[in-house]
């Protein structure tokens, strides 16, 4: 069932292409256009809402956090995030004015279970974005967005991820088509344009998977790692260390790169390995020089960077397929979930079922 993969993780992860076109189907018009067939929510209920709260844990969690960068800047409107565990007990400020996003593979997530009837309670009306049909979040939440990557059995979340960032995307823009019913401003329409193109691209980000393996075993002996990104690159950051974490059993953390300065960076000598994403022009000079702050501290540094663009002092570089920057997160994930699987393979360690950990978390 492994389909002559040697785990079900890399299997995934070489499903994202599929999964990305899945997604897409029936949700792309040809004119262009974004519909959610079978939404349950109106365009007037969904103009109605004056916040937006968006809920998850882990790497739902992190699908978020793209999000909330993509809906607050396409609709300029308030956008919170929060993870699941922490939402249920924070008094949080929502109610019949807020749409609370939930997003989970499984939909069986107790802390997003318990998020969503909170939601509920306080009369906000609550979205799930969710994986398996005729889960407990997809039958109790208002309405459905289903992800369409199919059963995903790694323990470590893949393919799921970029169905939900791509979800989050339509979403987004979906949603911005509603407040410009005279067309799309031209920016957004570009990324409507582009969508069809990331399957393609994703290929594209897979193909270096041999020269990632070669990566992994100069990076397997560091100590520590840290990922660093501004923006949406941190977010992607959060993902992809989050993804070395559990199946490598590695300290690893991400960080924004502008707040190294502020405490972090003294923790970079010899034998640290940071990896930077970068792949945002608007915080491409920072982020060159935020990464030149860890060589000189003798750290080793990756950058993550498209095609065209060659960041001073890396030792190495991970180079991605160009795209508009919004877009950017879908592609950067895959060379850093390959990443991880690789240096946990050289690790020896269980890939599909990392200790300590199970694929549906059901306790708070
Ligand atoms: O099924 P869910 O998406 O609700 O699961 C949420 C997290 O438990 C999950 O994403 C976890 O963080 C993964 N093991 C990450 O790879």
């Amino acid at each position: 069932e492994k389909g002559g993969y040697a785990h079900f993780m890399l299997k995934e992860i070489h499903e994202g292409p599929r999964t990305v076109q899945d997604t897409l189907r029936g949700r792309l018009a040809k004119e262009e256009r974004i519909a959610f067939p079978g939404l349950s929510l109106t365009p007037q209920d969904l103009q109605r809402f004056e916040r937006i709260a968006i809920v998850g844990c882990g790497t739902a969690y992190h699908a978020g956090a793209v999000g909330k960068r993509w809906l607050e800047q396409w609709l300029r409107r308030p956008v919170e995030i929060s993870v699941a565990s922490e939402f249920r007990y924070s008094d949080p400020i929502v109610g019949p004015d807020t749409l609370v996003i939930l997003i989970s593979q499984s939909g069986e997530t107790a802390d997003t279970l318990a998020a969503m009837r909170e939601a509920k309670a306080r009369g906000a009306t609550t979205l799930a974005i969710v994986n398996v049909i005729g889960s407990t979040l997809a039958r109790e939440a208002d309405a459905v967005i289903l992800t369409q990557a199919g059963p995903e059995i790694g323990v470590a979340s893949t393919k799921a991820y970029l169905a939900q960032l791509v979800v989050l995307a339509l979403l987004g823009l979906f949603l911005a088509q509603l407040e410009s019913p005279g067309g799309l401003p031209p920016h957004l329409q570009t990324l409507v344009s582009a969508l069809p193109e990331m399957p393609q691209l994703l290929e594209r980000c897979l193909q270096q998977e041999e020269a990632i393996k070669a990566l992994a075993r100069k990076l397997v002996s560091s100590k520590s790692f840290f990922y660093l990104g501004r923006g949406l690159d941190y977010a992607t950051a959060l993902e992809a260390a989050l993804k070395l974490k559990e199946i490598s059993y590695l300290h690893a953390e991400a960080y924004p790169a502008g707040e190294m300065k502020h405490g972090p960076l003294a923790l970079i000598e010899p034998g640290v390995a940071v990896i930077g994403i970068s792949t945002q022009s608007l915080t491409r000079e920072k982020m060159e020089s935020n990464l030149k702050e860890v060589k000189a501290r003798q750290g080793t540094v990756v950058v993550v960077e498209p095609e065209g663009v060659v960041s001073d002092g890396a030792d190495e570089r991970i180079v991605l397929p160009s795209a508009p920057d919004y877009l950017m997160p879908i592609l950067a994930i895959a060379p850093l979930q390959l990443l991880a699987y690789y240096i946990a393979r050289e690790r020896g360690c269980d890939i599909d079922q990392p200790r300590n950990l199970a694929k549906s978390v059901t306790v708070e």
